[in-house]
């Protein structure tokens, strides 16, 4: 998500340090910092809220000499993005400075262990613990080197770091767990970073670090281990990427690398959410209006486009597991039509950049009106995310794609994880099947790979429909929103007029359309509402549509009334939206690609829609 950059070396490393930065802004871009030893072994340090331009306004160049240094460009997790929760992070006695990607989980229980030694902090962030923790043994050690390999022994979760040492000035250490790092080793000097793309211009020879390792680098060369302090030995790859190529991670549009992720940043939405022994679901943000959230009359859902298709799905979840009435509105609805709510509301907010306009408007409608809001937002620190009383954040990570297509998926997770919490706690879930929905949510990300290696077919039938003028899209239950979802993606990016609808509806208008040169897509899953969807495929084929059927894996009885079937695995029901969504992401994605469409950045759209 954030970008980390180091620089060891004959050269100034500021320039290389920004230069790196600039290159790593794609990722995240809500602040930046660096750090550099100077001459006199003293770290010099500054870091700023927003791009890294304005992170350069802040210093004389002259005021950060030396050939040693780290950097950071942050998507923010932890905090929101202002000067202080800025990168690079330092203990009190500005010993340590370290920049981090990731999350580190226990980071509560460490800062507590911290705060009784006599510790002090000053930021919101988990990276500030991490710092503390390294100089905390490193007070017991005198050994940068042990003191990195002890914090990091004790730390839950995710990281990419690099760090420094005043009372060793003379090296960097970086190490990775889940979270990408790498180094490029060129004529004595080597470059730092969490992406090839701050690499490339100094050398192509670039050695990969593996979950659980860590590097000592210095001038005159590196040592790989393990965190256990075994050596590892490894030879450099060479990258063969161009720039461009690398900033998509090898893919042809940031729209397929983000449906791609889509395993991982799922993953990142639930990761240390879930107590998968005890079932326990713990949202930390929402805390501030638990109660609130367990005595409500009622929950608004209220968001524009995908974000709405996804609150959707919430109001079936909510319902089924929670018995809680749920409305979902059209933020640029909610605002104007005087909407009545109390003080027993509930009104959530979902937003994957947290600056929609109406849906900050219909925010502020809410709380005048005296309702409990709370927001399910992707970016930390927006507009929405500051405005609600409380939230929880999707950790989808930066979607540059203008088609939201892993940030839905998170915010269905999202949602799916507040509907657990509120219905263990209000016990209007039977524990056998939470139990049941939780072992479905440990193989999901495997569930969702399956589904991403099957491109290749996707990509045949997108092939087969690109010339239709029209589709339609018919899902029931759980998989209606999912129907909407699927055309909106189709219509904006490559302009295909499609239409989605509950299949039973199709009767009562649409299915006057129906001819065969009308492409019909079905979302249909073993679930209680298979038959009845059998039904509407009939209906359509005796009126010689052309049928593609989602279907799931083993359901090959399907093929007798389907034109074209796409098998994803089976899952919870709850869970269903997220992996049948995936299809159709792809589908929209190849036809797009096939119509010669600008998929990233399709015609009259923006990624933010900060005007009504
Ligand atoms: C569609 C899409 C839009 C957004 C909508 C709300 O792919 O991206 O429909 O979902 O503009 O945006 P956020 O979620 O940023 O409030």
């Amino acid at each position: 998500m954030c970008g980390i950059v180091g620089y060891i070396g004959k050269r100034e490393s500021l320039p290389v340090l920004l230069e790196g930065l600039k290159r790593l802004e794609y990722r995240g871009y809500d602040s930046a910092g660096v750090a550099v030893i100077n001459k006199e072994n003293e770290i010099i340090s500054f870091k700023k809220a927003g791009k890294v331009k304005e992170l350069e306004n802040e210093f004389d160049k002259d005021q950060l000499t030396g050939n040693i240094g780290i950097g950071h460009t942050r998507w923010a997790t932890h905090g929101e993005p202002n000067d202080r929760n800025a990168h690079p992070h330092f203990d009190e006695g500005s010993n340590i400075f370290l920049v981090h990607n990731g999350i580190i989980e226990n980071y509560l229980s460490i800062k507590k262990k911290l705060l009784q030694e006599g510790f002090t902090f000053s930021t919101d962030t988990d990276t500030e613990i991490l710092t503390n923790l390294v100089e905390f043994h490193f007070r017991h050690t005198n050994d940068f080197e042990v003191a990195v390999r002890l914090a990091l022994t004790e730390v839950e979760g995710t990281y990419g770091i690099a760090c420094i040492c005043k009372a060793e000035a003379d090296k960097i250490i970086v190490a990775r767990m889940g979270s990408p790092l790498m180094f490029g080793v060129g004529i004595d000097e080597t470059i730092v970073s969490s992406d090839a793309a701050a690499i490339v211009n100094y050398t192509k020879n670039v050695i990969y670090l593996e979950d659980g390792e860590f590097a000592v680098i210095r001038k005159g060369g590196f040592q790989l281990k393990t965190i256990r302090d075994e050596n590892i030995i490894r030879e450099a790859q060479t990258i063969e990427y161009d720039l461009a190529e690398i900033e998509k991670g090898g893919y042809e549009h940031f729209m397929l690398k983000e449906i791609c992720e889509q395993p991982e940043s799922i993953q990142n939405t639930f990761r240390g959410r879930i107590n998968f022994d005890t079932g326990f679901v713990k949202l930390g943000g929402i805390e501030p209006v638990r109660e609130k959230l367990l005595s409500a009359k009622r929950f608004i859902i209220t968001a524009c486009g995908t974000a709405w298709h996804a609150g959707l799905v919430g109001e079936y979840m909510f319902e089924r597991y929670c018995r809680v009435p749920t409305e979902v509105e059209y933020a640029s609805e909610f605002r104007y039509r005087q909407p009545i709510i109390d003080k027993d509301d509930v009104v959530f907010i979902i937003s994957q950049s947290g600056e929609t306009a109406d849906s900050l408007a219909a925010l502020k409608e809410a709380k005048r009106l005296g309702a409990t809001t709370v927001g399910v937002v992707n970016v930390v620190g927006s507009s929405i995310a500051r405005e609600v009383d409380a939230g929880t954040y999707i950790h989808a990570g930066p979607e540059i794609g203008v088609a939201s297509t892993k940030a839905f998926t998170s915010q269905l997770m999202s949602l799916a994880l507040l509907t657990l919490m509120i219905a263990q706690s209000k016990g209007t879930i039977r524990d056998s099947e939470l139990k049941e929905i939780l072992s479905e949510l440990k193989v999901l990300p495997d569930k969702m790979n399956q589904i991403i290696e099957k491109q290749k077919e996707f990509e045949f039938v997108a092939e087969e429909f690109k010339d239709s003028r029209n589709f339609l899209y018919l899902g029931r239950g759980f998989n209606f929103p999912v129907a909407l979802e699927g055309a909106l993606k189709l219509k904006e990016i490559s302009y295909i007029h499609a239409e989605g609808y509950p299949a039973a509806e199709m009767k009562h208008g649409p299915i006057a359309l129906i001819d065969e040169n009308m492409p019909v897509v079905f979302i249909a899953p073993k679930d209680s509402t298979y038959d009845k969807i059998i039904s509407n495929i009939e209906e359509i084929k005796a009126r010689k549509g052309k049928i593609i059927t989602i279907a799931n894996e083993g359901d090959e009885d399907i093929r007798r009334y389907s034109d074209y079937v796409l098998h994803v695995p089976r899952t919870a029901p709850i869970f269903a939206p997220i992996l049948n969504s995936i299809p159709l992401q792809f589908l929209s994605y190849f036809m797009a690609v096939a119509r010669g469409c600008n998929v990233d950045q399709p015609r009259n759209l923006a990624k933010s829609v900060t005007v009504e």
